[in-house]
C-alpha cells in the first residue's frame, strides 16, 4: 500500500466509526433533551386547562344547582365547604307539590339541588372527584362524552332538566376538557345523590 493509499484508508475508517458514534448517540442525546421539555409541556398544558376549567366552572353556573346553597347574610348563596357536591344525601325531600296545570310547572328546594317537574324529580350530580359517589373514576373521555351527548356517561339514560348540557355541549373539546381538569382538583367530598325519580313512576 502506498503511503497515499494508507491515509486514505485511515480517513474512511475514521469516518466511519464517527458515522457509527453518531448515529448511536445522537437518537440518545435526543431523546435526553427532548424528554424533560415534553413532560414540562403536558404540566403546562394540564395548569393550563386547570386555570380555564376554574374560570369556566365560575362563570357557566355550575356552583348554581351542583353546590347546594345555605342562608346568608343577604340570602342564599352557594355553601362552597360542599362546593360542587351535588344534592346532599342526608337531605330526603318530601314529594313535590302539586301545581295543577300551570302557569308554574317546576319547583326547586332551598338548597337548589332537587328540582321535581315535568320530567320527575331531578337531583344534581356530585361531580367531586370521589370515587365512590362522584367523578372519580370518570375518564376525560366520558366527561366530555356525557355533556355532548346529555346522556349519563355518554352512553346510559338521558340526563334530566333542569341540567344545561343543551348550552355545555357548544362549549370547545378544550374547554370541556378543561372544566374536567380543574373537577379533578377540587376536593372530593363523598355524598352520594339520590337516583331521580321519572314523570310516573313515582
Ligand atoms: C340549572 C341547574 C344546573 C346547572 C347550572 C348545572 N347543572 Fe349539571 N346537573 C344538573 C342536574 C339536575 C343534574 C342531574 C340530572 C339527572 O340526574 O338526570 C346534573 C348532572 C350533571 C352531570 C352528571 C351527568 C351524569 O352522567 O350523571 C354532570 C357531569 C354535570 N351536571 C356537569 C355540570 C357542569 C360542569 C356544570 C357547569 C358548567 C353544570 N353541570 C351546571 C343541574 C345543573
Amino acid at each position: 500500500m502506498s503511503v497515499q493509499q494508507k491515509t486514505f484508508t485511515a480517513f474512511v475508517a475514521t469516518v466511519a466509526v464517527v458515522l457509527a458514534l453518531s448515529l448511536s448517540v445522537a437518537p440518545m442525546a435526543a431523546k435526553k433533551l427532548m424528554k424533560p421539555s415534553q413532560v414540562q409541556t403536558q404540566t403546562e398544558l394540564t395548569s393550563q386547562r386547570v386555570e380555564r376549567g376554574k374560570y369556566i366552572v365560575s362563570t357557566a353556573g355550575c356552583h348554581d344547582c351542583h353546590t347546594p346553597w345555605k342562608m346568608g347574610a343577604k340570602g342564599p348563596e352557594p355553601d362552597m365547604t360542599r362546593a360542587l357536591s351535588g344534592h346532599p344525601e342526608d337531605f330526603k325531600v318530601p314529594p313535590p307539590p302539586k301545581l295543577g296545570n300551570g302557569p308554574w310547572v317546576w319547583t326547586a328546594v332551598g338548597t337548589n339541588t332537587a328540582f321535581a317537574g315535568p320530567w320527575g324529580i331531578s337531583y344534581t350530580a356530585n361531580l367531586t372527584p370521589d370515587r365512590l359517589t362522584g367523578t372519580g373514576i370518570w375518564t376525560e373521555d366520558i366527561f366530555v362524552k356525557t355533556i355532548r351527548t346529555g346522556r349519563h356517561w355518554g352512553v346510559a339514560r338521558p340526563i334530566l332538566p333542569p341540567m344545561p348540557w343543551p348550552v355545555y355541549r357548544n362549549m370547545t373539546d378544550e374547554d370541556l376538557k378543561s372544566v374536567f381538569a380543574y373537577l379533578r382538583t377540587v376536593k372530593p367530598i363523598r355524598n352520594q345523590v339520590p337516583e331521580p325519580v321519572l314523570a310516573g313512576e313515582g
